[in-house]
């Protein structure tokens, strides 16, 4: 699909980390396919800077640089410097923008605490047409009340239908594929229930410390960066039931009811379900790396949540007695994502099988570092006798060789066709300026996962406990190990 209208992209926090190591790259990349239509992006930071400038920092963030392709998008870029919350700052802005351009987007990658002022501004400034678009980066606010306080002045000035929750993770190859796999065939769906499936496993895991963005992530550790949006929209996809039909309100419906049907945690559960941790110093990729709150910019003391790992259960009759175990964390053993569906076991089994509880069937989406599905089944180990052995099938045939796709490098060949796997932010900026909001959150979906998180958010600001440390280049606290020992499970690790 082609977008036919010229576009204006007005980027708020276009300095920031986000802008400069995934948005301006995705756009890039969007360039090199020829996908962008005719438009510009306008970059808005707070300090003053010359375009030269702008130009450098992010030509050094674009890997595999095409110089045909530099050229045509560094035509598009341009830089203002706005004080967003000063409303006559806006008129520097008005004065870059075109008043006849059809498909405006402002894409708000600041914090969310400056999204009702930035709406009001533009607002204030004549700058928001009827078809003009925002997109909302998470996460929107740090509560249940601070996200319903933005949504609700952000709304005063646009439409729902001009609102773009973004969620990258929805954005993933992957993902997609797993609604592919789940809805277009059907040999799946018959499994996909509480018959079938022991448990589920949703695991972000990072190598990376806090980096520079110990300003940012103070205020919000893991819980909020990480499970209050990317893997409960995970678990969304992989548990909702199949929509109607792949239009935006019949996927962000059964989404919705996905979270309704969440068993809250509250009171004892969180201390039973949740574990908290925090890194200590030791070894990251072979070299030695610092404590958290030795960190730049953290606070000596700081109870920030670097991990996170939970047990959740969904209340309706596809799920009921199948636990879904999510975590995430910074400073772990390897940068992974995997979505691991874990079958049950065979109820009796005719063949000598040495482990027939680690033999069950497994499919696990993998999402990174390399992208791909696979498939654990039992075959016959070759030879005499009758013996049993794991057996994984890829399910990316066009890259036999491999067991996962690679993404960055990222090649997959059909046919002799060789097609790049688009990046997540890639996906997902295409789909704003094509206004389709599929992939995007919907105000109540947003507030239900909200209402769900605040008790256990309340429950740690009021509690005396303190996150658990653990070892820089492990998997976590030994109270996640522990979460799911006492169910007799382990985490799917080094697969
Ligand atoms: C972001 C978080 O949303 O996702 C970061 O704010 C995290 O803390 C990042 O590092 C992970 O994204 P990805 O796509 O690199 O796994």
């Amino acid at each position: 699909m082609q977008i036919e209208q010229p576009f204006e992209l007005v980027l708020f926090g276009g300095l920031g980390d986000l802008a400069l190591r995934k948005l301006f790259p995705a756009l890039y990349l969007l360039e090199l396919d020829k996908r962008l239509p005719k438009g510009r992006i306008l970059a808005v930071g707070r300090r003053e800077l010359k375009r030269p400038e702008l130009l450098g920092k992010i030509k050094s963030r674009i890997t595999n640089l095409d110089d045909a392709t530099w050229l045509r998008f560094e035509q598009r870029l341009s830089y203002v410097s706005v004080d967003v919350q000063q409303v006559d700052a806006y008129q520097h802005l008005a004065s870059e923008l075109d008043e006849s351009c059809p498909n405006r987007l402002f894409y708000l990658a600041t914090a969310s605490s400056l999204y009702a002022d930035i709406a009001k501004n533009l607002h204030l400034n004549q700058l928001i047409q009827s078809s003009s678009k925002v997109v909302l980066e998470k996460p929107i606010g740090h509560d249940l009340a601070s996200a319903k306080n933005i949504n609700k002045a952000v709304a005063e000035y646009f439409d729902e239908a001009q609102i773009y929750r973004i969620d990258h993770y929805l954005g993933k190859e992957t993902v997609q594929n797993l609604m592919v796999l789940r809805f277009a065939n059907s040999i799946f769906e018959s499994q996909w229930n509480q018959q079938y499936i022991d448990h589920i496993q949703i695991s972000i895991s990072e190598s990376l410390g806090v980096e520079k963005r110990a300003g940012f992530y103070e205020q919000v550790g893991a819980f909020r960066d990480m499970m209050q949006n990317h893997l409960l929209q995970l678990l969304c996809i992989v548990a909702m039931e199949p929509p109607s039909k792949m239009e935006p309100d019949a996927v962000r419906d059964e989404k919705v009811k996905v979270i309704k049907a969440l068993r809250p945690i509250e009171g004892k559960d969180i201390l039973d379900k949740v574990v908290r941790g925090q890194y200590g110093d030791g070894v990251s990729e072979g070299k030695p790396v610092p404590k958290y709150r030795d960190e730049e910019g953290v606070d000596g003391q700081s109870q920030a949540e670097t991990f996170v790992a939970m047990k959740v259960e969904i209340e309706n009759w596809r799920w009921a007695g199948v636990p879904f175990y999510l975590r995430t964390g910074k400073r772990l053993a390897e940068r992974a994502c995997e979505i691991v569906v874990q079958f049950k076991e065979i109820p009796h089994s005719i063949f000598a099988m040495q482990h027939k509880e680690t033999m069950a069937n497994k499919l696990i989406f993998r999402l990174q570092p390399d992208e791909g599905i696979r498939l654990q089944l039992c075959e016959k180990k070759i030879g005499s006798g009758m013996n049993v052995r794991p057996m994984i099938l890829s399910l990316n045939p066009d890259n036999p060789s491999q067991d996962y796709l690679s993404v960055n490098s990222a090649e997959q060949s059909t046919n002799g066709h060789v097609t790049r796997v688009p990046e997540a932010y890639e996906r997902l900026l295409f789909d704003a300026l094509a206004s389709n909001p599929t992939l995007f959150l919907r105000d109540d979906e947003l507030m239900q996962a909200w209402d769900w998180v605040d008790p256990i958010l309340a429950a740690w600001q009021e509690s005396e406990s303190t996150p658990e440390p653990y070892t820089s280049g492990t998997w976590g606290p030994a109270a996640a190990t522990l979460l799911l020992a006492k169910d007799g499970r382990l985490w799917n690790e080094n697969n």
